[in-house]
């Protein structure tokens, strides 16, 4: 190759280099959203409390290493809008959210259908898209989906609270049903990712994990939702390398949930671990994985290879109501030994295991 080529090759490969944002050794203070863009020039930034105005994204676009201290409660104005309400990005930052709380007016939106229907609800509510910490953070009465997370980089999510319990009763638009509706705690399409020590109560999933690997869960309280779910799966992702650790699950749909699209192809979910996680008052299964989402245990799809679900190490104790089943496995493509000698589930009727490869496990 001549010289001239070399250098040609070479430069293909250089990709484009975008100016990061400079940063600057102050404090920048944000009342306001109008204090956002001279805040962020600085590598610490305090937020003191203020409202949103309705229609708009208190956003942050942070310089790399900075630090971000929330010094009072945020609250949004009400509009039937897509949101995000919050978005906040950037690569190592240290978020430190003092216990202070992101108010969604949940309440004024809710009307027991979530995003399949009713009024416009913004959602998610809180977009992270930080590598770093992230924590002590309280969101109140999210519209619907509480947090996405799409980390550039590992991320490590702790102490946070989120508290939709008031959508559990019924309002004057629900015609009788909860009035929160997919009020999803996290949903996860992302790699390298810690959510830890963290209470959630709300009326869907405590966390999603769509896609992506390198994920815990660990140390969380979920109460009223339909659990720690892995999935819904699509076509085209793979999850690998999960690990759902010590959570404990009150009164949900059920506890700990794989669900793949009957309709996917081409998707990959395998190395799921399961350990310690303790559950009480399911209200539908103790433990269902299923392929034939959104049907429940109908006819599943073959396209999503499902491989390693083990549950191990500490014993995963989960009790159901007594209308409840306790586990239910409906494979299309499942493969390989799975190691379930570390589940434990008591209380309603057997559900239906029609996979082979489950190992030390009898119910
Ligand atoms: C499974 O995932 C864990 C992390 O949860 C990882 O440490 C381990 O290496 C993975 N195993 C395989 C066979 O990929
Ligand atoms: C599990 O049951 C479903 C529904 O009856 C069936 O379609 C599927 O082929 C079964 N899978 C296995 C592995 O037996």
């Amino acid at each position: 190759m001549s010289a001239f080529l070399r250098l040609a090759a070479l430069l293909a490969f250089v990709p484009f280099i975008v100016a990061a944002p400079a940063a600057t050794d102050c404090t920048g203070t944000i009342s306001s959203l109008d204090d956002v863009d001279d805040a962020v020039e600085c590598t610490t930034v305090n937020i003191n409390s203020f409202t949103v105005p309705a229609g708009e994204t208190f956003e942050l676009d942070l310089a790399t290493g900075t630090t971000v201290n929330l010094l009072g409660d945020i609250t949004f104005g009400v509009k039937n809008w897509d949101g995000p309400l919050f978005q906040v990005s950037g690569k190592s930052i240290t978020f430190n959210g003092n216990g202070h709380t992101f108010n969604g007016n949940g309440p004024s939106y809710w009307d027991g259908q979530g995003t399949n229907g009713g009024v416009t609800k913004p959602h998610p509510m809180m977009k992270i898209k930080i590598s770093g910490t992230y924590s002590n953070v309280k969101v109140l009465n999210s519209p619907a989906h509480t947090y996405s997370v799409s980390n550039p980089a590992a991320l490590v999510m702790s102490q946070l609270t989120i508290d939709n319990s008031a959508g559990d009763a019924a309002n004057s638009n629900s015609d009788g049903d909860p009035a929160g509706h997919n009020t999803d705690g996290f949903d996860c399409s992302t790699t390298d990712l810690t959510i830890q020590d963290s209470t959630i109560h709300n009326q869907d999933d405590c966390i999603a994990i769509n896609k992506g690997s390198n994920i815990v869960f660990q140390r969380n309280s979920c109460t009223g939702g339909h659990g720690i779910s892995i999935g819904s799966i699509s076509s085209d992702v793979t999850v690998s390398g999960i690990t759902i650790k010590d959570n404990t699950i009150t009164n949900n749909d059920q506890a700990l949930r794989i669900k793949t699209k009957a309709s996917a192809t081409g998707a990959t979910v395998s190395n799921i671990t399961y350990s310690g996680n303790t559950g009480m008052g399911m209200r539908k299964f103790g433990v269902l994985i299923d392929q034939s989402y959104p049907d429940t245990l109908g006819t599943p799809g073959t396209g999503v290879s499902l491989s390693g679900v083990n549950f191990v190490g500490t014993t995963n104790s989960i009790s159901v109501a007594s209308g409840a089943k306790r586990v239910a496995v409906n494979c299309g493509d499942c493969s390989g030994t799975w190691d379930w000698s570390a589940l434990k589930v008591s209380g309603g009727s057997a559900g239906t295991i029609n996979y082979s490869g489950i190992e030390d496990f009898s119910q």
